[in-house]
């Protein structure tokens, strides 16, 4: 054999032994870099393939097929390990990557639980706005958001013909007879339900929602909710109302808000005042009427108003809130964006959870 041919065999014979280490290591490595390294090394451009390739013309024609099969042969293995350290690699990285987005979710999950709801602010308000007078000695009284003309006009000295039913934009409900039944235009009515059920003397509030056909605006909401107060007694007169009234304000909103009663005109009070509350712009905001019971409604509910006096307000709570919070538009309290209610978050009671 001629240096040449020896040449050519170790050259040949180089490739064949390359390709078995090279499988033992793909077999093991985890890097697609390394694969990628190891492959053009041994099949790329300037490889030892092409080179056992080339030297294969310098083999004597006895042995050049049998060692053409060989270098062909271990360039199959390669590719094939090649391949198979590929899909392996890819398998294990997939595999990884489930870890990693397991535990991604599992800390959302934790995040998500940690985040608890609220109470929306209105509810905070309503709570709040009940310990206020609570404190004060009223109860909490409730009565139906659905009412009948008795309730909702009529024992409240709003006859048929009177052009204060005109004013409230009531929504009537489709029952019994035309204009008979509808949602409550205010909370009123729970004035009437609650002289009819109990003896004076009364110290009550009623929270709870009222409604109007009325478009929504920055101050105004279709659906809103009110605070309706009521007391009957002995010897109470409209110093009692403003002492009440100014009180209840100095506890909501801290000492810095002024109050102003204006002389106004309703049909179940007398004398009536519309009641506002300062801005932090210095400017007024209507919170809602408030007056001395007339004593015609005090009779519609046979109470003596020779014997018992009293006084009445409804209020905003919708507006309250906006003030409180300094909300330029009060339809935020409406839209659900959670965006919006998480600045106000406050732990949920324990009951609820
Ligand atoms: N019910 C009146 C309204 O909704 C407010 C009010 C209540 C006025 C009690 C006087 C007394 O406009």
């Amino acid at each position: 054999m001629d240096a040449h041919t020896e040449r050519a065999v170790a050259d040949v014979s180089a490739f064949v032994e390359a390709v078995t280490e090279t499988r033992k290591y793909l077999a093991k490595v985890s890097d697609p870099d390394r694969i990628d390294a190891a492959e053009s090394e041994l099949l790329g451009r300037k490889s030892l393939l092409v080179l056992a390739r080339r030297q294969l013309g310098n083999l004597p024609s006895d042995i050049r097929k049998q060692a053409g099969r060989r270098v062909n042969e271990a360039r199959d293995r390669l590719q094939q390990a090649v391949d198979e350290a590929r899909s392996r690699v890819k398998a294990e990285l997939r595999v990884q990557s489930y870890e990693t987005d397991r535990l991604d979710l599992t800390e959302r999950l934790i995040s998500q639980r940690q985040r608890r709801g609220s109470l929306h602010l209105i509810t905070q308000a309503r709570d709040h706005l009940e310990d206020i007078f609570v404190g004060m000695g009223f109860t909490v009284a409730e009565g139906p958001e659905v009412e009948s003309a008795w309730y909702n006009y009529e024992a409240l000295n709003i006859p048929e013909w009177h052009p204060a039913r005109g004013s409230f934009d009531t929504l009537f409900v489709d029952l019994g007879e035309p204009e008979e039944v509808m949602l409550r235009s205010h909370n009123s009515p729970v004035q009437i339900r609650t002289m009819e059920a109990c003896e004076p003397p009364i110290y009550i509030v009623a929270p709870g929602r009222a409604f109007r056909r009325d478009t929504a605006d920055a101050t105004h909401l279709p659906t809103f909710n009110q605070i309706e107060g009521l007391v009957v007694d002995h010897d109470i007169t409209m110093a009692d109302l403003a002492g009440t009234v100014d009180e209840f304000v100095k506890a909501f909103f801290g000492r810095e808000v002024d109050c102003r009663l204006r002389p106004s005109h309703f049909p179940f009070t007398e004398p009536s005042a519309e009641f506002d509350v300062s801005r932090p712009d210095g400017s007024w905001l209507e919170l809602g009427g408030c007056g001395m019971v007339h004593p015609d409604v005090l009779r519609n509910c046979e109470v003596d108003p020779e014997v018992w006096q009293g006084f009445a307000f409804g209020f905003g709570i919708d507006r309250l809130v906006a003030i409180r919070y300094q909300l330029e538009d009060i339809r935020e309290l409406a839209n659900s964006d959670v965006r919006f209610l998480r600045q106000f978050q406050h732990p949920v009671r324990e009951v609820l959870l």
